[in-house]
């Protein structure tokens, strides 16, 4: 059966998200559809490259194209500036010029790295997305945003490049660990609560034996707010931050590799709804719940010994979302509904940490 894709329309920078089964075995097909260049570089991980390396090759050189493969090593540690130095070198080793396009197959590490060397290799070149984990899936591969972590911060070195395609095969979950299974459902109780409350009943009744609805939804409501603030001008865009301006800043304090993304995002979302609860009313049952849905994923409610308070609070101050000074705060009101405000305190941020002890 063909499966309907989920557009992301931006005028000539428009594209096309699958989600099914089996789309590994189409990505040369469908990369041949969009016309791009003979040789590409499909760059993977250590964990992701030995279990669907050889399919995607095979399915691309079927198509007729050449591919060279570059592996990383898994894990956040290589999403870092020397990692993406080290791919556009071996990319000109290769000889592949600005005719040449990307592959990204893998969880967000690899599609946030490989997305920025396709950004900045001859000054941007084409880059097909296929995403292998839940939070890849339903987030990180749709909407353009690449980058590596600097020292003190996540993501804070990027460009905005959006891909030609993305295509998610929902088949490659089955081999996701159970720690990294979970994490992915942080993001997807992220747009829950920003956007969907029926996807929070989904969440919680899931049926992992059919995933590719639950998925569809998600990459819907990235794809309608990226749409509409590609660049995150408006304040749009800045709604997916829920949860992440003190998540990005426990990830850095605990140590990169020591939380996943969405385990720190986990603990972000319950201290920013606590934060709601005091500055924007939400009710504290559906503070509790979303609590409880992140539990129900063996996500981190409580943070972790040996990650400090101070650690947190000064990863914060590094953040991208302090604007001048001044805390851009995502709150959500009810479920399902969310805004950015600058009436949220250090002092609410701290307190909020401190009752995630
Ligand atoms: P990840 O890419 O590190 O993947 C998690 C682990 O699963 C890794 O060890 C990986 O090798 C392994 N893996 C991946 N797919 C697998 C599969 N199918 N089977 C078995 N193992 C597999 O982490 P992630 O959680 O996918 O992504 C987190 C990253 O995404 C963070 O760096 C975060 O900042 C970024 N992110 C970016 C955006 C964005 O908009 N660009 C949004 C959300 C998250
Ligand atoms: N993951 C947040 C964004 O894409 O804007």
């Amino acid at each position: 059966m063909a499966i309907e894709a989920v557009s992301v329309p931006l005028g000539a920078r428009s594209y096309r998200v699958k989600v099914g089964p089996g789309l590994i075995d189409a990505l040369g097909a469908e990369a041949k559809e969009l016309g791009l260049g003979r040789r590409c570089v499909l760059i993977s991980d250590s964990n992701v490259a030995p279990l669907y390396a050889s399919r995607a090759v095979a399915a691309l050189r079927a198509a007729g194209f050449e591919p060279v493969e570059v592996t990383a090593p898994a894990g956040e540690k290589s999403k870092s500036l020397d990692q993406a130095g080290a791919i556009c070198e071996r990319m000109i080793e290769a000889g592949l010029d600005r005719k040449a396009w990307v592959l990204a197959l893998g969880g967000g590490v690899v599609g946030d790295l490989a997305g920025f060397v396709a950004a900045i290799y001859y000054r941007g070149v084409a880059c097909v997305q296929a995403p292998t984990t839940i939070v890849a899936q339903v987030d990180s591969a749709v909407g353009g945003k690449t980058g590596v972590n600097a020292r003190n911060g996540k993501n804070l070195i990027g460009a905005f490049h959006q891909p030609r395609l993305v295509l998610a095969d929902v088949d490659t979950l089955g081999s996701l660990p159970a720690r990294e299974f979970n994490e992915g459902f942080a993001e997807v109780i992220k747009h829950g609560a920003i956007r969907d409350r029926a996807l929070l009943d989904a969440v919680a009744n899931l049926d992992r034996a059919n995933l590719a609805p639950i998925i569809r939804r998600n990459v819907e409501i990235k794809a309608a707010i990226v749409s509409a603030d590609e660049e995150e001008r408006t304040g749009e865009r800045a709604l997916l931050n829920f949860g992440h301006t003190i998540g990005h800043a426990i990830e850095a304090a605990a140590g990169y590799g020591r939380l996943l993304h969405g385990e720190a995002v986990s603990l972000g979302l319950v201290a920013a709804c606590r934060i709601s609860v005091k500055r924007a009313g939400l009710d504290p049952a559906e503070a509790a719940r979303i609590t409880a849905l992140l539990d129900q994923y063996h996500l981190p409610v409580r943070l972790p010994e040996g990650v400090a308070a101070d650690a947190i609070l000064s990863a914060l101050k590094a953040d991208k979302k302090f604007e001048e000074g001044a805390i851009r705060f995502v709150l959500c009101p009810r479920l399902g509904e969310a805004f950015v405000s600058k009436e949220v305190t250090p002092a609410d941020i701290a307190e909020a940490v401190a009752a995630l002890r």
